[in-house]
């Protein structure tokens, strides 16, 4: 097993993981958790279309540990229980997705992670990693105890899988630990909600995303930041979410990045912001409809939109690596005529002093 990513913890007591390969964090350090109900789940709208439907559609591009997930479904359980719920899960890695369900948050509710264990360890490659996960010491700690019981209970007794782990002292351990807990541990409602879809697909998302099919009420876009992986910020890759996006839904990303909006509002999508924060940290909402507008974009971010600094990345075909995309991006900046972003944030402040006092 080679896990791609180390583990720190963040300010809001739920852990984070940095990825050594990109070298790019998974999750802001003011709270992974917090931050999956701040960028993701509040400004989506989610709690007021569940108040009025009964169906919901999600995509979670870069599920990761799945804090999106998690807070989306727990969002769920709390406003519409009877809500039947179609979830997709994209992520290339199912180290971090299996970590992930095996991962206690503190603020959501034991249902929700009974819940989402049930849907997704039937997938061999979740279980297959679940037990992987389960050997390891450094990962071990982390994981939540009455959830790596409930998967040992439920699975490990399947003949297949424990001929797998014959050796495995420690998962032994744990399955012995259960039998003697057996009655401590039986989660509330686990068999409830058995009418909804979740599916999980492992590979990068540019691929999975050709075989689904619309219509998405909500589609999180939590990927790494585009100047350090700019494989699913590409115009292309918004046309997808473009072809399968309901006309009243919406795409919601942590990104304030110039090149994403731009190539968001190229595809046709209002793009407005999901806080007033600064320019940096103000994240993006973007619908085919602009009634659903959130926070409309400043005089200065529209403006920078039209700099250099708004030349899209492209990926044609969705085939290429983030260096061919970025080297032709370069290309393209360098032979632009448009102005560069920092001359036009000087000029725009420099015209601007009096209001900005
Ligand atoms: C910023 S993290 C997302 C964190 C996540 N939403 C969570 O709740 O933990 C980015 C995730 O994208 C995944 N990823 C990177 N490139 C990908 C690709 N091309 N296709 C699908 N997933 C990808 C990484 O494995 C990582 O889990």
């Amino acid at each position: 097993m080679k896990l791609n990513f180390s583990v720190n913890k963040t300010n809001d007591g739920s852990i984070g993981l940095y990825n050594k390969e990109v070298d790019d964090i998974y999750h802001s350090t003011y709270g992974a958790y917090n931050e999956a109900v701040d960028k993701f789940i509040n400004p989506s709208g989610l709690e007021s279309f569940l108040q009025t439907h009964n169906k919901i559609k999600i995509l979670d591009i870069c599920s990761g540990m799945g804090y999106n997930l998690k807070a989306a479904v727990d969002t769920v359980f709390r406003v519409n229980p009877d809500c039947c719920i179609e979830i997709d899960c994209l992520e290339i890695d199912s180290y971090v997705f299996s970590f992930g369900l095996l991962y206690k948050v503190a603020q959501i509710d034991y249902d929700v992670h009974y819940f989402l264990l049930e849907k997704f360890w039937d997938n061999s490659v979740v279980s297959e990693c679940m037990v992987e996960l389960l050997e390891n010491d450094e990962i071990c700690q982390f994981l939540d105890e009455k959830l790596a019981l409930f998967f040992v209970e439920n699975k490990l007794s399947e003949i297949e899988l424990m001929g797998k782990c014959q050796n495995n002292q420690k998962i032994h351990n744990i399955y012995y630990k259960y039998m003697s807990n057996r009655n401590k541990y039986t989660p509330k409602s686990r068999l409830k909600f058995s009418k909804n879809r979740l599916r999980v697909f492992f590979d990068d998302a540019r691929t999975s995303i050709k075989h689904l099919e619309g219509r998405y009420d909500f589609i999180f876009h939590d990927g790494f930041t585009p100047a350090k992986q700019s494989v699913l910020w590409s115009y292309e890759f918004f046309n997808e979410l473009k072809r399968i996006i309901s006309s009243s839904g919406n795409i919601t990303t942590y990104s304030s990045s110039a090149p994403v909006r731009a190539a968001l509002i190229q595809n046709g999508f209002h793009v407005s912001k999901i806080s007033s924060e600064n320019r940096k940290t103000s994240g993006t909402f973007a619908s085919l409809s602009k009634e659903f507008s959130q926070i409309p974009l400043s005089d200065e971010e529209i403006g920078l939109l039209k700099t250099r600094a708004g030349i899209v990345y492209h990926d044609e075909g969705l085939v290429q690596n983030h260096d061919e995309i970025i080297k032709r991006r370069e290309e393209e900046v360098k032979n632009s005529s448009l102005a560069s972003s920092s001359s036009y944030l000087k000029s725009f402040k420099n015209k601007n002093k009096d209001i900005l006092k």
